[in-house]
């Protein structure tokens, strides 16, 4: 019988694999988060270390749960350095061919032969990276949800060929030990939330876009009107807007249907480095 997971490795601390990899040490893991270099590693370590002092000042967590959090995440700059690692969960930027190249070189590195690799992505069907590497059947979608910490949500992905007992440890670990509500999906672009949530914000650009109505005034609407924490264009970027383009565009590819197309006005504010919060504008203005 394969032992549980213990030992869990992060490719990426941007703001998913940072929040991957708090809820991971928080919950007593071994992590080690892959970054391309230092200066993105420190960067990491500053998300995750805000996020766990937040938590302290909300009540969450006593300072002496988060230094013992804190003690369990290494950083390391090379990915053969995570060849111990039981589970590895991907969580870089929504490019196929980076996460491919990533798939391909952690699965060789591996030493244990259980060892399991998913990938965080939104949209990419796991199939593709799956075939990127040596063992396509301990492969998976392990999709979760920004702000990681507060974000209940983990949906669960095989590809047509992963492994029974892969799809069933995945599982023990992110609902047992994480303490994450899973939902499993059929492997399709999207999977579940996204093909909900993606023509949702689309149609919200689409409206901006015409005249419809105002940015805060089409936010206002799902705030004050359904009861969303959120409207659509802040959490749009609250995710980046590039993230978002990304996750249509792939969803678009596989499904050829217009509720998944970009609307011109995201490609230009991509295109003109417009992303949201991370670089200070979107739809709003934010103060960094
Ligand atoms: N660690 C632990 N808990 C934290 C925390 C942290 N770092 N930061 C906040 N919290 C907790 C707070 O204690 C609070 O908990 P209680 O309700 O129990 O008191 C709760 O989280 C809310 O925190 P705040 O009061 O500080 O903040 P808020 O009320 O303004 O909520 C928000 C912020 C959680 C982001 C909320 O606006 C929200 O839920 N927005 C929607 C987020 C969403 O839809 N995310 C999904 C995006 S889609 C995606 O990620 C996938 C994709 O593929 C694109």
């Amino acid at each position: 019988m394969s032992e549980a997971i213990e030992r869990v490795g992060v490719v990426g601390a941007g703001l998913m694999g940072a929040g991957i990899a708090e809820v991971a040490a928080k919950a007593g893991s071994s992590v080690i988060v892959c970054e391309m270099n230092a200066a993105a590693a420190a960067a990491g370590r500053d998300r995750i270390e805000s996020s766990l002092n937040r938590a302290v000042d909300r009540g969450k967590l006593d300072p002496g749960e988060r230094d013992a959090a804190l003690a369990r995440v290494s950083f390391v700059t090379d990915l053969h350095d995570l060849a111990d690692r039981q589970l590895v969960i991907e969580a870089v930027r929504e490019i196929e061919e980076e996460k491919v190249e990533i798939f391909s070189t952690v699965s060789k590195a591996f030493i244990d032969d259980e060892a399991i690799i998913a990938s965080n992505t939104s949209s990419i069907p796991i199939m593709k990276l799956a075939m990127a590497t040596t063992r396509p059947d301990h492969v998976l979608g392990l999709h979760f949800f920004n702000p990681v910490p507060v974000m209940r949500l983990v949906e669960l992905i095989p590809s047509i060929v992963t492994d029974v007992d892969v799809v069933n440890r995945a599982e023990d670990y992110v609902s047992g030990v994480l303490g994450k509500h899973v939902v499993r999906s059929q492997d399709r672009a999207g999977f579940i939330v996204n093909a909900l949530f993606v023509p949702y914000v689309i149609s919200a650009i689409r409206m901006l876009e015409s005249g419809f109505a105002s940015a805060e005034d089409i936010d206002a609407g799902m705030v004050e009107g359904c009861s969303h924490p959120m409207g659509p264009l802040a959490l749009a970027d609250m995710i980046g807007l590039d993230t978002i383009k990304h996750v249509a565009d792939s969803m678009y590819d596989e499904f050829k249907e217009p509720l998944y197309s970009s609307p011109p006005l995201l490609s230009r504010m991509v295109e003109a480095n417009l992303l949201g919060r991370k670089t200070g504008r979107g739809f709003f203005s934010y103060t960094r």
